[in-house]
């Protein structure tokens, strides 16, 4: 199905392309054919993301990737972001929504500035670029496919809410949008990886969460970015035209069974960990 070529004269834009599962689908959609823009806040790491594109794959040329920071929170830098992408590559034909980020928090510990912080990352930048890039070429065009990436909110997010707020709100926002551009034929998905996928994202939680996550997934072990990468990409190839308005997960079974929050027993003296 991922044959060579499956993406050719497609233009793809993976917001945080630079880094994790970003840049493992960025690769990919690279190796198939596709034109990928790439953005991030941190120019180093943009850049870094940018020379592994170029030298993982040989067969892209240079003109096929292009990258500039941009900050999805800032709605001037969103534009002049998208504006930049159409006048190098015409278009936006696919857009991948996957910049985001958060931290560990209980709630009675979040001050409204770090819930704010995360929504507007997670939830008000994904609609400020989903809105801009609809608007300055797929609606216009009649073509598109948008991929939020979301994450195993289904359940609510103990331990991260404002994350799971926010993401909760984007797979809602993907299946109004999936009902509104229908007309536009533009399909618009959402890919839920588990907190259970090894990757620069998950880093930042240490040894130990992963490997609870790993204890409490059905399959035994941890989830890749590149096989996140699969289905999104699955989701806005030429071979998706009849799926829209769904949320993929891609965790394992995860969310069937295995839960890594501790709830701590108020009968209990010691804390469960
Ligand atoms: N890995 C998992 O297990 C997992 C599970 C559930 C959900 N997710 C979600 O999947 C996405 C990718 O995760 P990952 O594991 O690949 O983590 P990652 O390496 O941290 O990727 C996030 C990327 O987004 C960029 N970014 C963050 N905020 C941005 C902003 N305001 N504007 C522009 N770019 C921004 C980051 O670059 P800069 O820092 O340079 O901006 C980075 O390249 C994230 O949304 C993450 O929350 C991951």
């Amino acid at each position: 199905m991922f044959r060579p070529g499956l993406f050719d004269n497609l233009v793809v834009l993976v917001t945080g392309g630079g880094s994790g599962i970003g840049l493992a689908t960025a690769k990919e959609l690279l190796t198939l054919g596709a034109s990928v823009a790439i953005c991030g806040r941190n120019a180093d790491k943009l850049a870094a993301g940018k020379a592994e594109l170029l030298q993982q794959v040989p067969s892209a040329k240079a003109e096929a990737v292009f990258a500039q920071v941009c900050d999805i929170r800032d709605g001037e830098a969103v534009s002049q972001f998208v504006s930049a992408v159409i006048e190098t590559f015409g278009r936006v034909d696919v857009l991948i929504n996957n910049a985001g980020g958060q931290f560990p928090s209980p709630a009675e510990g979040l001050s409204v500035k770090g819930w704010e912080a995360v929504i507007r990352n997670n939830l008000t930048g994904t609609f400020t670029m989903t809105r801009e890039v609809a608007v300055r070429s797929m609606i216009p065009r009649k073509f598109g496919r948008i991929i939020n990436i979301t994450a195993m909110v289904a359940r609510g997010f103990p331990g991260m809410s404002h994350t799971g707020a926010a993401r909760a709100g984007v797979e809602n926002l993907t299946k109004s949008l999936a009902v509104e551009w229908a007309q536009h034929n533009i399909r618009v998905n959402a890919v839920a990886p588990g907190n259970n996928i090894r990757s620069s994202g998950t880093a930042q939680y240490g040894d130990h969460a992963l490997e609870l996550a790993r204890r409490a997934t059905p399959l035994k072990r941890l989830g890749t970015p590149e096989e996140i990468a699969r289905v999104i990409i699955f989701l806005a190839s030429p071979e998706n035209d009849f799926v829209t308005g769904q949320v993929w997960g891609v965790d394992g079974g995860q969310p069937l069974w295995g839960d890594i929050w501790m709830i701590p027993d108020p009968n209990e003296t010691s804390t469960p960990g």
